[in-house]
């Protein structure tokens, strides 16, 4: 079993969220690399049976510049016998609250097999504690079941 976070954050808030989800999933067992997008080889993505991507939103609801390496890479590869899940912060300000999630939801729903979504307002709060462990429940039983 091969389990990786892959995540960007700039503030910290997405940084927080991902070593909750990387502790998480740890507690269950399932060794997982937590990885900064900009010290991943996008080359080994398809070794993996599960990714979970992390991000925060940028500039109407945008992708940050960072994480579209990491986007078109799963684009170009077959990757369907990869689990998945995304998720990220961003602030309910913005008309378009969390919109890189979506936008990673989408071609990840197509790319491989996603399996859960997660959005947290700006850093996590104690609720957002059982959410993260719903997200990891949800990619622990795809990954039992694959
Ligand atoms: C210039 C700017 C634009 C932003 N645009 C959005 C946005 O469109 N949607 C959203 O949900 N959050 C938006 N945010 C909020 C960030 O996504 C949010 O603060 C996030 O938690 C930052 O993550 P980080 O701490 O991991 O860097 C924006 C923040 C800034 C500074």
């Amino acid at each position: 079993m091969k389990a990786a976070i892959i995540y960007t954050s700039v503030t910290g808030n997405t940084s927080t969220l991902a070593e909750i989800i990387h502790e998480k999933m740890e507690a269950r067992d399932i060794e997982t690399d937590l990885l900064l997008v900009d010290e991943c080889d996008f080359s080994t993505l398809k070794e993996y049976d599960m990714i979970a991507v992390g991000t925060y939103s940028w500039d109407n609801g945008e992708l940050p510049l960072e994480m579209e390496d990491l986007f078109e890479a799963f684009e170009q590869e077959d990757m369907k016998h990869v689990t998945t899940g995304v998720f990220g912060t961003g602030d309910s300000f913005y008309p378009y609250f969390c919109g890189a999630v979506d936008i990673f939801r989408d071609m990840l729903y197509v790319q491989t097999n996603l399996a859960v979504t997660l959005k947290v307002e700006l850093t996590p709060q104690n609720d957002d504690y059982l959410r993260c462990e719903k997200f990891c429940d949800r990619l622990a039983r795809e990954l039992v079941y694959a």
